[in-house]
């Protein structure tokens, strides 16, 4: 079955870890939610959402734009991971929020989502996007950690993948 990845990137660093997350996908297509807004969204089973974080704790911009379509979305039946790139230097107040609305909605919506992953190898006061010590996704710093970032990626997406299939079988 197709995967899907839609983020956002405002300095292309969410686009690089989307280039990346699909190399370990044999069937996979990527969209940019600044050019096709929600569209094709309805369309997959299993998804990829990355939401940068910005402006003190927001998603980006385009994401905002996105929004109301996005909450009217039926997510019931579908699987779905979430990214979010952060700084956990600059902002250790506010760390990769983002990514925690994008999962309240689709926890509502009745999406089963998959991804949690270790808080341990960063370092921050606080983040929103932690639930029972984990982040509720994939955080990426490529600000302040770029040198963890393969590794960081291809642990997730591998366990993605294995878990997508789970689903499938
Ligand atoms: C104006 C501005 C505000 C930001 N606010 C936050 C924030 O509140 N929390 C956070 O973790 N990162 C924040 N960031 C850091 C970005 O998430 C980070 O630079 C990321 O790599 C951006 O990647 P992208 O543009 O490809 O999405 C902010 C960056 C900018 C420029």
């Amino acid at each position: 079955m197709t995967t899907a990845i839609f983020y956002t990137s405002q300095c292309n660093h969410a686009k690089g870890v989307a280039k990346k997350i699909s190399k370990a996908f044999d069937e996979i297509r990527i969209f940019d939610i600044a050019v096709t807004g929600s569209e094709y969204i309805n369309d997959f089973k299993h998804i990829i959402f990355g939401v940068s974080t910005s402006n003190h704790g927001e998603m980006q911009k385009d994401w905002q734009k996105i929004w109301s379509d996005f909450k009217s979305i039926d997510f019931k039946g579908k699987t779905v991971a979430i990214f979010s790139l952060g700084d956990q230097v600059n902002y250790p107040d506010e760390f990769a929020d983002a990514m925690k609305y994008v999962y309240d909605d689709l926890l509502k919506s009745g999406a089963n989502i998959i991804g949690f992953t270790s808080t341990d190898s960063y370092n921050f006061n606080s983040s929103k996007a932690v639930i029972d010590d984990k982040f509720v996704g994939l955080v990426i710093d490529e600000v302040n950690q770029p040198h963890l970032t393969d590794k960081r990626i291809q642990d997730w997406a591998d366990k993605i993948k294995e878990d997508l299939q789970h689903e499938s079988s």
